[in-house]
């Protein structure tokens, strides 16, 4: 049976997700979003490159009406306004919890029984309004940060090294800010740890160029953020799920004791599959690197305190 796959949202996140779904043939795409005319105007633009692309997929939009969102197996929620330079990702909270309670409230009426991935900032945060507004069990709700950060660590490997990409695997965990932890030990190149590959402070350069990855860009482009990294990003996530990969990713998920941590969101390596979350993997940490975990967790969790002050 073909998949369905929803994203909410149709900005540049959303739309190149859709994108990617459709060319891979993961799914048929639903692209809703507020905006009169939008989704079903770059919908329409990605069927007519289908057959030029070759792709079956069916690609619709639909403004506001959630119920073209019935019966999906993942939904993508991309909604929310991004980062303008000199933002962090925090000063987007205020807004986006009530655009994300709003959206996810409507796509739990509809397709009560679909996977969240969680893409809208701050990310962590917002895992926690989808979580608790869709009242959805825990393996359903998935935020993506640690697939996008991981790939920018892999991507800035693969240029120090000039070796391929796909000969890079790494592991950034934590929450998807300033304090999030790339985790040099277990970031490989062929299987080689780059700890061997390269001395400290050429990967400590690394480490805060994946850090400040989102902001780079951000400040590049001046009226927004990064797009085609996150989409491909929540769309590998996707993959996983709707081909029951049993993919080791690391995502956002709730935790309920592993990693010392309790009742929060936050980026740890999981096992993907047609049940979302089918598993969430401790890997040992040094002192060092689960000290840095807790303080990202304890960033995350002023973040869900203050939008409980925010009501
Ligand atoms: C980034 C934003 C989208 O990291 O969070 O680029």
């Amino acid at each position: 049976m073909r998949k369905k796959a929803t994203v909410i949202g149709s900005g540049n996140v959303g739309a190149t997700a859709a994108m990617r779904l459709a060319e891979k043939e993961l799914a048929d795409v639903v692209l809703v979003d507020i905006l009169e005319g939008v989704p079903a105007g770059k919908a329409l633009d990605l069927a007519e490159a289908a057959p030029i692309e070759k792709h079956d997929s069916r690609v619709i939009g639909s403004t506001g009406d959630y119920s073209a969102a019935k019966d999906s197996d993942i939904v993508i929620i991309t909604a929310g306004i991004p980062r303008k330079p000199g933002m962090s990702r925090d000063d987007l909270l205020s807004t986006n919890m009530g655009i994300m309670a709003s959206v996810t409230k409507e796509v739990a009426a509809v397709t009560p029984n679909a996977i969240l991935i969680i893409v809208s900032n701050p990310l962590d945060a917002m895992c926690h309004v989808a979580y608790e507004t869709s009242g959805f069990p825990k393996n359903r709700v998935i935020g993506m940060a640690g697939v996008l950060d991981s790939a920018r660590f892999r991507a800035f490997i693969a240029m120090e090294l000039n070796v391929s990409v796909e000969n890079t695997h790494a592991f950034v965990l934590g929450g998807h800010g300033d304090t999030m932890v790339p985790l040099p030990r277990y970031s490989t190149v062929a299987g080689i740890p780059i700890t061997e590959l390269m001395p400290a402070e050429r990967i400590d350069s690394l480490v805060e160029r994946t850090r400040n990855g989102g902001a780079e860009i951000v400040g590049l482009l001046k009226t927004g953020s990064a797009y085609y990294a996150p989409a491909s990003a929540a769309v590998e996530m996707a993959e996983a799920i709707l081909k029951d990969k049993k993919k080791i990713l690391p995502c956002a998920a709730c935790l309920d004791g592993e990693y010392g941590i309790n009742n929060l969101f936050i980026g740890v390596p999981v096992k993907l599959g047609e049940n979302g979350v089918e598993e969430i993997i401790e890997i040992k940490l040094t002192d060092l690197e689960q000290e840095a975990l807790n303080r990202s967790a304890n960033a995350v969790q002023t973040l869900v305190d203050d939008m409980k002050r925010l009501g």
